[in-house]
């Protein structure tokens, strides 16, 4: 097809502005489904993401429209993941397009995610096409989101399209606005191959399905292709396009988006990000923006059975070829045994993990808190990447410590200003700026660790500020801080899988503070039990959970047999979660324990 009649558009959209449903519209619209096909919100394949009513990896679709000039055009909407997670997914998204459509909630107005997206789009030079969604609604106000756009994106939003993706008011208007002025992709047919990977999905018969976008060249079954970041070979076997459903075709050409399988084995062979060239004749240079994804948060996940163990690595392999920024690696904790220090891109992207090897793989597992990558400077000049608090040297070895950062945005009503400066003063943020995006709302920027994020920030914005505030943030580096290691000893046996790394000025009151909860949250067993709090040598707090007083079964001593194995069973489902430590019994909560704590 020539180039001038595709279009290459994304939807980008704070979470909940509608980008899915109106994703849905635009395919019944131009008939890419029969409405017996059509699924609501089809973008969003796995079922977890869509019970959470979240879109965690990107999809496209193909769109064939014919327009009121008469002319047919094919659309290729590419879908984004909306979650702060997923930026770099977003962002390479983004680069395989010409042009988004900027969805606003007509009754919210523009929030923190909508902010990120839409700097993101005009990084990479998109054409924007303003949509106010959701103009059904009774609190619905697009005169004031249109302010709201101009004065803080600076955007012109006088022709702003106004949409219900509800009802399919504006979708007709959207798809011309679509062909008139998104720009047509660029690219030459006669150069050499050049093509984004923009996601991919791993099929047991076929192997990796790559999605590309075609920047120059050409690609058909037999063309010997190589990955330019990983310099691997393949032969490619198959292409085809999104109907969604994927359909082979003979060629994929400039401009095209569509999918190639080439029988690769591993999902790390095919990175977003990267460039597919031909191999016999290739690019001189890779498609720009690649880069390697690194998590960001790390946790340990052990079996509750140890013999479960293989399961849980065949499982993390499983889940792996689909995700190639899950990382895993076997770890051994004195107190839980065998298991994997896991790294993840961020919380989202850890909870749907463990919820997937829970569920699918109907594995029970111990986890322990999430923590940062934490760079430590030896005073012998060695500096360690630190993903497991118990790994941190003694405070003799340590020169410093320097902790992940973030530059955070809050937007919120006038009314909980003062909430979310409080809340990001004892997060240890540094205020940055404030600006009032109208007479009513603010955006507020902060510097924050990012550990400080991951461990009750977010909660605890949402309840300060009765769920009006959203929040964005974006990784800015690494700087200094004052940090420890806080250790916790059951028995006087230190549990190096309740370690922590806190800062020095909070590391008394936490260290308190951890141990009334675990104190709450251990129980009775046959024995006294002390829990004490330690920074290296120096125990700062002690609780002791008492000993048992009676045996359980005594009152049913003589009594009904089935009362007594009643009793036992309920106990044993109560262990479901337990780790036996040392003599303690440890129940899942408590290794958790430090995330719930003010
Ligand atoms: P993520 O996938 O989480 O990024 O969300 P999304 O932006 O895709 O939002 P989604 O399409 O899932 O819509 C969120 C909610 O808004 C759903 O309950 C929709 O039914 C509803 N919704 C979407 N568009 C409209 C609209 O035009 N009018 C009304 N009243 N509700 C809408």
């Amino acid at each position: 097809m020539d180039t001038a009649h595709i279009r290459n558009f994304c939807i980008i959209a704070h979470i909940d502005h509608g980008k899915s449903t109106l994703a849905d519209r635009l395919l019944e619209y131009t008939g890419a489904l029969s409405a017996r096909e059509m699924e609501d919100q089809v973008l969003d394949q796995m079922e977890l993401e869509r019970e959470r009513g979240i879109t965690i990896k990107a999809q496209a679709v193909r769109l064939e429209y014919t327009a009121n000039n008469g002319e047919k055009y094919m659309l290729n909407l590419i879908d984004t993941p909306g979650h702060v997670d997923f930026t770099y997914e977003v962002s390479r998204s983004l680069a395989a397009c010409e042009g988004a459509l900027l969805v606003v909630d007509a009754a919210q107005g523009i929030e923190a995610q909508t902010l990120a997206n839409v700097y993101l789009a005009l990084e990479h030079n998109l054409e924007i096409i303003l949509v106010i969604n959701k103009i059904d609604l009774p609190s619905a106000d697009p005169e004031k989101v249109k302010h709201e756009i101009e004065e803080v994106i600076g955007l012109d939003a006088s022709e702003a399209i106004l949409t219900s993706a509800k009802t399919g008011v504006g979708i007709k208007e959207i798809l011309e606005v679509i062909v008139s002025q998104i720009p047509f992709p660029a690219g030459n047919a006669n150069e050499p191959l050049q093509a984004l990977i923009f996601d991919s999905h791993f099929d047991s018969y076929k192997g990796v399905i790559a999605y590309v976008r075609v920047v120059s060249g050409r690609i058909a079954p037999g063309t010997r292709i190589k990955m330019m970041a990983t310099d691997k070979k393949f032969e490619v076997t198959e292409v085809g396009v999104f109907r969604p459903y994927l359909a082979n075709v003979a060629e994929l050409g400039p401009g095209e988006v569509g999918f190639i399988a080439a029988s690769i084995k591993n999902v790390k062979d095919t990175r977003v990000g990267d460039t597919v060239t031909n191999a016999d004749c290739p690019a001189e240079a890779p498609l720009p923006g690649y880069r390697k994804i690194n998590p960001m948060v790390y946790c340990g996940l052990y079996p509750v059975d140890s013999a479960d163990y293989e399961s849980l690595r065949d499982a993390l392999e499983k889940l792996q070829l689909n995700d190639a920024s899950l990382l895993f690696e076997p770890e051994t904790s004195v107190a839980l045994g065998f298991g994997f220090r896991c790294g993840f891109l961020g919380l989202l992207h850890m909870d749907v993990v463990q919820e997937r090897l829970e569920r699918e793989y109907n594995l029970t597992l111990i986890t322990t808190a999430p923590n940062v990558i934490y760079k430590v400077f030896k005073t012998d000049g060695e500096v360690l990447d630190i993903d497991n608090p118990s790994k941190l040297p003694t405070t003799q070895e340590i020169d410093h410590i320097k902790e992940p950062y973030v530059k955070a945005t809050v937007i919120v009503p006038n009314d909980f200003v003062g909430a979310v400066m409080e809340l990001s003063q004892e997060k240890r943020g540094e205020f940055k700026d404030m600006k009032y995006l109208d007479t009513t709302r603010v955006m507020l920027t902060y510097h924050l660790p990012l550990s400080e994020i991951i461990y009750d920030y977010f909660d605890r914005l949402k309840s300060s500020t009765r769920g009006y505030a959203s929040l964005d943030y974006e990784l800015i580096g690494y700087q200094q801080s004052e940090l420890v290691k806080l250790d916790i000893l059951l028995n006087g046996e230190p549990v190096d899988a309740l370690s922590v790394i806190v800062h020095r000025e909070r590391a008394q009151q936490r260290g308190r503070q951890l141990a009334e909860k675990l104190k709450e949250i251990i129980p009775r067993q046959m024995f006294e039990i002390p829990i004490q709090a330690a920074i290296g040598n120096k125990v700062i707090a002690r609780e002791t959970v008492r000993a048992m007083r009676k045996d359980v079964l005594a009152k049913c001593y003589g009594g009904d047999i089935s009362r007594k194995r009643k009793l036992l069973e309920k106990q044993k489902e109560g262990k479901k979660r337990m780790k036996q430590v040392g003599n303690v019994e440890v129940p899942q909560e408590a290794f958790m324990a430090i995330l719930k704590m003010d």
